[in-house]
């Protein structure tokens, strides 16, 4: 069966809408990118979109070297009419993209990549979560009660893997939580294992059925292009034992929604220092 991700992302777009009415202005959101690849405009586009439907003002920012992207942030960070920062990712070689990262003040950092708010994460106080893993749990919430549960994320980067590992394992969420990348061994036997399987491997059809317990739930969040098609991380065979979230039209969805959730929620901050 496949997990309605479309009604997750009306709810938070529902309430995004209704919180900018209250601030009275349109919040405002800037990417930061340089000679961006046809899947990052793909993406930029799609965020435009949103932020076109929601009331956000959208722009995006280039710049060819580390000084030109240094300037931007700088002027950016500055700016009080500008909420939230976002680096589009990969960035070209020869662009250091943790120094820019650094450079990104952590109240405008909505897609939660800093050091600052992924430490936050450490205590337990989710300030800007990285969206893509905040759609990840979100979505598991939403289908069941995490507490207790054996949860297996494949994957273990700074974006979507370790963020879900610890967020899962938080006070109140409280998962059991196995954590799995390329150099575990006996993969499928560890998957199988899982009441939810969250996977960020970003390798085309890494899950095959035989890798999934009967009834489980899976978070497919990866997105690759296979003969010009986008494709996740699970074979979508998978759904029809367990719980899955479609790729396209999933946790992509979601995370686009919460980004513009995590610029509402700076410019309501900004606004509550102002008054
Ligand atoms: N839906 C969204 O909004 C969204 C947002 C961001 C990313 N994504 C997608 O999510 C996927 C993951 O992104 P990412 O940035 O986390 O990727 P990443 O930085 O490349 O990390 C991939 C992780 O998967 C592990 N891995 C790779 N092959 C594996 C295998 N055969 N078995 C077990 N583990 C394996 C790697 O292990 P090692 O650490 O050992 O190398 C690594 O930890 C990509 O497809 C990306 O496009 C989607």
């Amino acid at each position: 069966m496949l997990i309605d991700c479309k009604s997750i992302s009306k709810a938070i777009d529902a309430d995004v809408k209704e919180r900018i009415e209250k601030l009275g202005f349109s919040p405002k959101l800037v990417a930061i990118t340089s000679k961006p690849d046809p899947s990052t405009v793909t993406y930029l586009n799609s965020q435009a979109k949103k932020a076109k439907k929601l009331g956000i003002e959208f722009e995006v920012m280039e710049g060819s070297t580390m000084d030109e992207l240094l300037k931007v942030i700088s002027t950016l960070a500055n700016d009080d009419k500008v909420h939230g920062i976002f680096l589009t990712h990969p960035l070209p070689k020869g662009i250091d993209e943790f120094e820019l990262t650094l450079r990104i003040p952590p109240e405008k950092d909505v897609e939660g990549r800093t050091p600052y708010n992924l430490g936050m994460l450490i205590y337990e106080k989710e300030y800007f979560p990285p969206c893509t893993a905040e759609a990840a749990v979100r979505i598991l919430e939403n289908v069941t009660e995490i507490r207790g549960k054996n949860v297996v994320v494949v994957g273990r980067s700074v974006t979507v893997g370790k963020p879900v590992e610890i967020m899962l394992l938080k006070k109140g969420r409280d998962a059991t939580v196995t954590v799995c990348h390329s150099k575990t061994k006996n993969l499928p036997e560890v998957t199988r294992s899982a009441d939810a399987l969250i996977v960020a491997a970003g390798r085309a059809k890494l899950i095959t059925p035989d890798m999934v317990g009967e009834g489980a739930i899976v978070i497919d969040v990866g997105i690759n292009v296979v003969d010009d098609q986008l494709v996740g991380d699970v074979d979508p065979e998978v759904e029809k034992k367990a719980q899955l979230t479609p790729v396209p039209g999933g946790v992509g969805r979601v995370t686009t929604s919460l980004l513009m959730e995590h610029v509402v929620r700076a410019a309501e901050r900004l606004a509550g220092k102002n008054e």
